[in-house]
């Protein structure tokens, strides 16, 4: 397979057309499909569709592939786990991996202050994650209401999407909602909600919470939690400042609220740090993990301090959760980061980001470039002054892209997401902004 695309066919090829006719009559038309990449076969960032045409994934399948697709080790720890046996459920039975990934999670987990006084339960997906954690906030403080964040995105179960505050499709016809969760702003510092510039801020965005949610609509002793995404991801890859997670951490403390980080996202290596949390100082109370940490296969984690996961048996349980061969990739995927694919995704993704800085002075459609390691958002604009969310062009762009072989997501309004497999080299990424750079100048033309 060659390292740089190779589009041989137009797209969608004929095979990947005929695919896509048949999941019109048959599949659930409720999925998102930006443009039609229909999938043979990957290794490393690199994958092919169905009609041999190479593209270079900058999406990682939604921030999942961390370790690459279908990495020998990965693979391996898969392959010999399915033929030991395949499901004994955890809910009822005990397996060892389960205890091993649990004490590994406790290890590297952003939870318990250091101590590695951390459980973990066990589900299937980033919804999961999130609905054991609010259970588990409500069970353990008899709390009931929970705090979150304009733009966040949480799942689409029904308490994750009650948290979830994205876009208004991803609620519109499915209410009413789950009660007792109210939504504050995010410390968006390049559209600041309260107006002010990021060096002079001490996350005033927060007096929202202090002084309207907490005075005129709920008692800080009624509620479970705050429920924050360290760097908000589906939102359009919006990096707080430390102040707004630590002032956030000083809150909940003192109301005995639990600060819940959802780490979904941007967890797993992903920002060149193991968890998001660590480049803001940021310990939780309760942690959320699923999409990086197992490669790809189904597996999401709530880790808590153990002081707060007290509840009985019986309490929150799940068939499937966790199952012997997620937890085998786990372990494996794991090991990889720790080996220096944390680094790779640190390193890589500071040369990406300069790389997409630059770009800046070329093109004035692009009015804010962030992230941290390889969870980078550029966010674009009709007008650098106005800000005026440039939505359609965003859109265009993500063909363009595809039309020369790069797989790449939106998120937010009018962001687009650099969130390519930690595996990813300096010369793949500089092939990614050549690309970009190509596709911006294809917009500004058309
Ligand atoms: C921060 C965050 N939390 C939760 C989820 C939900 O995860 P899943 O799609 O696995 O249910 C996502 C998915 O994009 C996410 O980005």
């Amino acid at each position: 397979m060659r390292q740089v695309p190779d589009i041989k066919t137009p797209l969608p090829g004929p095979k990947a057309a005929a695919i896509i006719a048949r999941d019109s009559q048959f599949v659930s038309p409720s999925y998102t499909r930006d443009y039609p990449f229909v999938m043979a076969s990957g290794a490393g960032a690199v994958v092919e569709d169905v009609d041999g045409n190479v593209f270079l994934d900058c999406a990682a399948g939604i921030a999942v592939n961390g370790t690459g697709h279908s990495h020998p080790d990965v693979v391996k720890a898969i392959t010999d786990q399915a033929k030991k046996y395949l499901h004994m459920s955890g809910t009822d039975f005990y397996y060892e991996l389960q205890v091993q990934l649990a004490e590994q999670i406790a290890q590297i987990a952003p939870v318990g202050g250091g101590t590695g006084q951390v459980r973990s339960f066990f589900s299937n997906s980033g919804a999961e994650a999130i609905e054991a954690a609010l259970k588990l906030a409500k069970y353990s403080t008899r709390r009931y209401n929970i705090i979150a964040f304009l733009g966040s995105f949480h799942g689409r179960t029904t308490g994750a999407m009650a948290v979830t505050s994205s876009k208004y499709v991803q609620r519109r016809g499915f209410g009413p909602m789950m009660p007792g969760v109210y939504h504050a702003p995010y410390a968006n510092c390049y559209r600041c909600p309260v107006g002010l510039k990021p060096d002079s801020c001490e996350a005033e965005c927060l007096a929202f919470v202090e002084e309207q949610i907490l005075v005129h609509l709920v008692s800080p002793d009624e509620v479970a939690a705050v429920l924050v995404e360290p760097i908000q991801g589906e939102g359009g890859y919006v990096v707080p400042p430390a102040k707004f997670l630590q002032r956030l951490r000083a809150l909940t403390s003192q109301h005995g609220m639990l600060l819940i980080a959802d780490e979904v996202q941007s967890g797993m290596g992903r920002t060149g740090r193991m968890f998001a949390c660590e480049h803001f100082g940021l310990d939780a109370d309760i942690v959320t993990i699923a999409k990086g940490i197992a490669s790809g296969l189904p597996l999401g984690i709530t880790a808590s301090r153990a002081d707060v996961m007290t509840w009985p048996p019986g309490a929150h349980a799940s068939t499937f959760g966790g199952n012997p061969v997620s937890s085998a990739s786990a372990l494996a995927t794991i090991k990889i980061l720790k080996d220096g694919l944390v680094k790779n995704a640190d390193v890589v993704g500071a040369h990406l980001m300069s790389r997409l800085q630059a770009l800046k002075d070329k093109h004035v459609l692009i009015g804010d470039v962030r992230g941290k390691g390889l969870m980078i958002g550029v966010e674009l604009v009709r007008d650098r002054v106005t800000k005026e969310r440039a939505t359609t062009e965003r859109d265009r762009l993500v063909h363009e892209m595809f039309k020369r072989g790069v797989l790449i997501l939106g998120a937010g309004r009018n962001a687009i997401r650099f969130a390519p497999p930690l595996v990813l080299t300096s010369d793949q990424a500089d092939t990614i902004v050549a690309l970009f750079d190509e596709s911006l100048s294809a917009l500004s033309r058309a």
